[in-house]
C-alpha cells in the first residue's frame, strides 16, 4: 500500500486530486490535511474512503509530527494562500503561508528521514510581467512577479530547487496556470461570474454582473486534467525539475465572460467595479507545456466549453 498525503484536501485543488486517485489507482490509502476552519463540503462524498489529520502547516511541531505519524511515500502539497488580491491585504501571511508552509514540509520529511516524491504547487503568476515576444511561455523564461502572491510562489518554486540541490529531496516543480472547474471558489473569476449568472438566473440578484479587468488574458485548463498531471508529475517527472501545466490556449477574461454569458439565457448588463481592480495585474499567461508532455505524455483533454458549462451548472444546482 503507498501512502499518499495531500496537503489542502479540503480545497478546490485538493478534493479533485483525491476523488482522481481514489477512482484511478489501485494499493493506496489517500491522506490528507486540513484545519479547524476548513469546510468539509468538497471532500463529502469522499469521507469515509480518506484518512483525515488535523495540521497546522505553518506550525513545525504540527507538521513534524503529522509527517512521523503517516509516513508517506508521495506527498502532494496543494495548501496554500491562492488568492491574488488577498496577499496585498495581508502579504505577510501570504508568505508565511506559503513558504514557511512548505520549509515545515520539507525540513519534517528531512527530519523523519523519508524517502517520498513531493509534487509541489508553483505558479504561472510568478512569470508575472510578461512581454509579447515571450509567449507561449516556456519554463526558462525569466521571472518578474507582480504582486506577494507571485512573489510567495517564486519562492516556494526555489526552495524545491535548493532542497532537492542540497539534500536530494524528490522534488516535483508544477507551474501551473489557471485551473477552473466545479468547486472552484467563489472568489476566483471564473466561479465568480458563473455563480453571478446563476443568483440573476435564480431571481437572487438584479440582472447586471459586476467585473474587475477584462483585458488580462489567461490560460484555463479544467482541474481535473490539472490533477492527473501532478499524478504524472511525481510518477513520472525527473526529481527537481519544473514543469509548466497549461491548456497552450488564451482568452481575454471578457471572452471567456461572453462564453458565459452565451450559456444562459438572462439578458445581464456588465457593469465594472473599481474595487474588483488590482494595483497590478498580470496582462497574459499562455503557457508552453511540451517539456510536460514530453516527459509524461500529458495533455489538457477536457475542453474550455466543457469545463464553464459544468461550473455554471455547479452553481445552478446550489
Ligand atoms: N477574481 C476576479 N474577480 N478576477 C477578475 C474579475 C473579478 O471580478 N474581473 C476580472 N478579473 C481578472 C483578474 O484581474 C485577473 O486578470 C483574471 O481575471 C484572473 O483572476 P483570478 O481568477 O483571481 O486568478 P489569477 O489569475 O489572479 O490567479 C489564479 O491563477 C494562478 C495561476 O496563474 C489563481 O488560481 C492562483 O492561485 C494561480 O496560481
Amino acid at each position: 500500500m503507498r501512502k499518499v498525503l495531500i496537503t489542502g484536501i479540503t480545497g478546490f485543488a485538493g478534493s479533485h486530486l483525491a476523488e482522481w486517485v481514489l477512482s484511478n489507482q489501485k494499493d493506496v490509502e489517500v491522506y490528507g490535511t486540513y484545519r479547524v476552519r476548513s469546510r468539509m463540503e468538497n471532500i463529502q462524498d469522499i469521507l469515509s474512503e480518506i484518512h483525515l489529520y488535523e495540521c497546522e502547516l505553518k506550525d513545525p511541531h504540527s507538521v513534524s509530527e503529522m509527517i512521523k505519524k503517516i509516513k508517506p511515500d508521495v506527498i502532494f502539497h496543494l495548501a496554500a494562500q491562492s488568492f491574488v488580491p488577498t496577499s496585498w491585504n495581508s502579504p505577510g501571511e501570504t508568505l508565511i503561508a506559503n513558504q514557511v508552509g512548505q520549509l515545515n514540509l520539507f525540513e519534517a520529511v528531512l527530519k523523519h528521514d523519508l524517502d517520498c516524491r513531493i509534487q509541489i504547487a508553483c505558479s504561472s503568476e510568478e512569470y508575472g510581467q510578461v512581454y509579447p515576444d515571450e509567449v507561449p511561455i516556456k519554463e526558462e523564461n525569466p521571472l518578474r512577479p507582480l504582486s506577494p502572491y507571485a512573489v510567495s510562489k517564486v519562492g516556494q518554486d526555489y526552495l524545491g530547487y535548493q532542497y532537492h540541490k542540497s539534500y536530494g529531496l524528490k522534488v516535483f516543480r508544477t507551474r501551473t496556470f489557471n485551473h477552473t472547474g466545479p468547486r472552484r471558489g467563489e472568489s476566483f473569476v471564473t466561479s465568480n461570474f458563473a455563480k453571478q449568472i446563476a443568483e440573476i438566473e435564480k431571481g437572487n440578484n438584479p440582472p447586471v454582473i459586476y467585473v474587475g479587468n477584462l483585458k488580462a488574458k489567461r490560460d484555463f485548463t479544467d482541474v481535473r486534467d490539472v490533477v492527473r498531471a501532478y499524478w504524472l508529475a511525481v510518477e513520472k517527472g525527473v526529481p527537481g525539475e519544473v514543469y509548466n501545466i497549461a491548456s497552450g490556449v488564451t482568452y481575454t477574461i471578457e471572452e471567456m465572460l461572453h462564453k458565459l454569458l452565451r450559456m444562459s439565457k438572462a439578458e445581464i448588463e456588465i457593469r465594472q467595479d473599481p474595487g474588483r481592480m488590482r494595483p497590478s495585474d498580470v496582462d497574459i499567461l499562455l503557457g508552453n507545456y511540451e517539456k510536460f508532455h514530453k516527459q509524461t505524455g500529458w495533455k489538457p483533454e477536457i475542453p474550455f466549453d466543457q469545463t464553464l458549462q459544468d461550473l455554471l451548472d455547479y452553481w445552478r444546482a446550489r
